[in-house]
C-alpha cells in the first residue's frame, strides 16, 4: 500500500485496517529527550484536531508513545502501530523523533497540516504501519535570500514550519547584500538605519524598464533573530547566517562609506542598490574593514550559537576586481602581502575569517569563488556555479554543498510557457529537480564523503513578496526534499510519475498549509505578472 509520504521513506509497510488511532481519548506518552516533539505535535496536531493530547503512560491503550533509541541513525526513526490503537515513534534522536513526527503528520491526513479543525470533531487515524526511516544526507538546506527582498519576521517562521514538513534541516539565511541589510547590529546602527531600505526597486529583470516606487525595506532585530534562531532549533533546524563580503555589500557601503575604496569612488554618494546585478562596489582590503567585520561576525556569533550553527556563511561571490585593480591602497596590500595578484587578495581576505571563525569554535563556509586564489584550510564550500567547485574542493579534502545553479535555484522558471512570471534563467522544472543528482559520478569515493548534502536557493530579486516566494519554491521544493532525504536510485532511474502520484495527496498538505504553490497546469491569473520582463540564460538547453 502507497502511503503516499513526501519525502519516500528507506522501508514502509502499511496495511489497510485499525492501525493509530487519533481522538480525544489519545494520550502522549514523551520520554525524555523527546520534548521538542511533545510540543510540537501539541501546538500542531493538538490544533489540528481540537485535541490536548494529554500526557499517559506508555502502556496506556492507544497511546502515542515517543522514544529514542541510540542505535538508529541519529536523524532516522521508526513508526510501528500497536495492536491495541497506539502508535510507537522511536527516533535515533532528539532530531530523528522529530523527522519521525513529519511522517506521522503526513499519515493523519491533509487536515493535520490546519491550525484548526475542519468537518466533524471525531477519529483520525491511519492503517497498520512499520515504517524505517533515515536521511540520504546530513544537510538538506534551503537558502532564502531576504536581502534583495526583506521576508518579514512571520513568513519566516513559517518558512521553518515549511523546511520542517519536508525534513529538511538547514535554513541558510542570506542577510546581507548590495540591496540590503537585514539585522541589527548594535555596534554599528547605521547599518540598519541607513543600509535596510531603498527608495525604490527595479520591477523585474534589470533589463526592465519598470520601477517601484514603493520604499521598501525592513530588518531583523536582535530579538527577532534569538526568535527565530531558537523557532529553527525547536524543529532541529540548523540556521546558516550569511554576510556576504568582500562583494555584494553596497548596502554595507552606503551606511559607512570608509568601508568601499574611497581612493577610487566617492563612496559617499552611494546609496543601497535599487537594481539587480553585480555591482563594482566591493570592501576595501584594509585593516579597518577587517575590525568592522570582527565587530559584525561578534555580534553574528552571540545571535547565532556554535550548536545550531556551526558553520558562518561569508559569501565570497561575485566580488569584481575592478576596484582594487585601480586602487592605489589595494595594490599597496597586495604588494605588501607578496600576494600574486586581486584574486589572492580575496583569498587573504577570505582566510583572515577562515582564521577568526576557527579560533571561536566556528566554521567558515562561503561560495564557490572562494576557491579562488587558493581555499582557506578550513573552509567549506558551497557550490554553486555547477559542480565544478564542489568537485574541486571534495577532492583537495573540503567539506562541500552541492546547489548548483543549472538544477537547484529555485528563482529559475519552472516552465518554459508565455505566462510564467517574471522568468529568469533555466527552464527547471518540478521533474528536472527530481532528477537532480547532488553527487557527481565522477568524484572519488573518499572525495564523496566529503559532499555534506544539498541545498535549494532562493534569490529573491523578481520575488516581492510571500506569495512570489511560494510560487518559486512550491512544488519544487517537495522534489528537491525527496532528493536530499531518500535513498533515490540514478537520476534516470527514478520514478518520476510514481512521485508525481505521491504530489496528488501532497498539494492537498500544501493547500491546507497555504503555500501559494505552481499549480502543475499552470500559474493562475492571480500568479501572472503579464508585461514584467524576465531574462532566460542566452546559451541555455534548448528547453529553455
Ligand atoms: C550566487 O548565486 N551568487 C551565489
Amino acid at each position: 500500500m502507497d502511503l503516499e509520504l513526501i519525502p519516500a521513506p528507506l522501508r514502509a509497510d502499511g496495511r489497510e485496517g485499525r492501525g493509530f488511532v487519533l481522538d480525544p481519548s489519545t494520550t502522549l506518552a514523551a520520554a525524555p529527550g523527546t520534548g521538542t516533539t511533545e510540543r510540537w505535535l501539541r501546538v500542531t496536531l493538538g490544533a489540528a484536531f481540537g485535541l490536548s493530547l494529554a500526557p499517559g503512560p506508555e502502556d496506556a491503550p492507544g497511546a502515542l508513545v515517543l522514544r529514542t533509541d541510540g542505535s538508529l541513525a541519529p536523524e532516522g526513526y521508526r513508526l510501528t502501530t500497536r495492536p491495541d490503537g497506539g502508535v510507537v515513534l522511536t527516533g535515533g534522536s532528539p532530531a530523528g523523533v522529530f523527522r519521525g513526527a513529519q511522517t506521522l503528520r503526513q499519515l493523519l491526513g491533509p487536515g493535520a497540516f490546519r491550525r484548526a479543525p475542519v468537518g466533524e470533531a471525531g477519529a483520525h487515524g491511519f492503517g497498520p504501519v512499520d515504517i524505517e526511516d533515515a536521511p540520504r544526507f546530513g544537510w538538506r538546506g534551503l537558502m532564502l535570500d531576504v536581502a534583495r527582498h526583506f521576508m518579514p519576521k512571520d513568513d519566516v517562521l513559517r518558512y521553518l514550519d515549511l523546511i520542517a514538513a519536508h525534513k529538511l534541516n538547514v535554513f541558510h539565511f542570506h542577510l546581507s547584500d548590495d540591496q540590503g541589510w537585514r539585522v541589527e547590529i548594535k555596534r554599528y546602527p547605521r547599518l540598519t538605519e541607513v543600509g535596510a531600505w531603498r527608495p525604490r526597486t527595479k520591477y523585474g529583470h534589470r533589463a526592465s524598464e519598470l520601477w517601484d516606487e514603493t520604499p521598501h525595506g525592513g530588518y531583523y532585530t536582535q530579538d527577532d533573530i534569538r526568535e527565530i534562531v531558537a523557532y529553527a532549533a525547536a524543529r532541529h533546524i540548523r540556521v546558516v547566517p550569511e554576510i556576504d563580503i568582500p562583494g555584494h555589500s553596497q548596502a554595507a557601503i552606503s551606511a559607512y562609506p570608509e568601508l568601499g575604496n574611497t581612493d577610487v569612488v566617492d563612496t559617499s554618494a552611494l546609496g543601497v542598490w535599487d537594481n539587480w546585478g553585480v555591482t563594482p562596489n566591493v570592501l576595501a582590503p584594509t585593516d579597518h574593514v577587517l575590525r568592522f567585520y570582527e565587530g559584525v561576525f561578534e555580534e553574528l556569533l552571540a545571535l547565532f550559537p556554535p550548536e545550531t550553527s556551526p558553520f558562518i556563511h561569508v559569501g565570497g561571490d561575485e566580488c569584481p576586481k575592478d576596484q582594487w585593480k585601480q586602487s592605489p591602497t589595494a595594490q599597496a596590500r597586495i604588494k605588501e602581502l607578496g600576494l600574486a595578484d586581486e584574486d589572492e587578495l580575496q583569498s587573504w581576505f577570505i582566510r583572515h575569517f577562515d582564521t577568526w571563525l576557527t579560533a571561536r569554535g566556528r566554521r567558515l563556509i562561503g561560495w564557490d569563488e572562494i576557491l579562488e586564489g587558493g581555499l582557506a584550510p578550513g573552509a567549506a564550500v558551497s557550490s554553486w556555479r555547477g559542480y565544478a567547485g564542489g568537485i574541486a574542493a571534495a577532492e583537495a579534502g573540503h567539506d562541500v554543498v552541492m546547489c548548483p545553479e543549472q538544477q537547484v535555484y529555485l528563482d529559475h522558471r519552472q516552465h518554459g510557457g508565455p505566462d510564467e512570471p517574471m522568468p529568469i534563467g533555466y527552464v527547471r522544472t518540478l521533474e528536472d529537480v527530481y532528477r537532480f543528482e547532488p553527487v557527481p559520478p565522477t568524484l572519488s569515493e573518499e572525495a564523496a564523503e566529503h559532499v555534506l548534502g544539498a541545498q535549494a536557493n532562493v534569490w529573491t530579486e523578481v520575488m516581492q513578496n510571500r506569495s512570489r516566494v511560494d510560487y518559486q519554491v512550491f512544488p519544487r521544493l517537495a522534489a528537491f526534499a525527496e532528493v536530499a532525504w531518500s535513498a533515490l536510485p540514478a537520476p534516470d532511474e527514478r520514478d518520476f510519475a510514481a512521485f508525481e502520484h505521491r504530489m496528488t495527496t501532497h498539494y492537498a498538505r500544501l493547500d491546507a498549509l497555504g503555500v501559494g504553490y505552481r499549480p502543475p497546469s499552470g500559474p493562475l491569473p492571480w500568479q501572472q505578472r503579464p508585461g514584467v520582463l524576465g531574462r532566460p540564460i542566452e546559451g541555455a538547453p534548448p528547453n529553455v
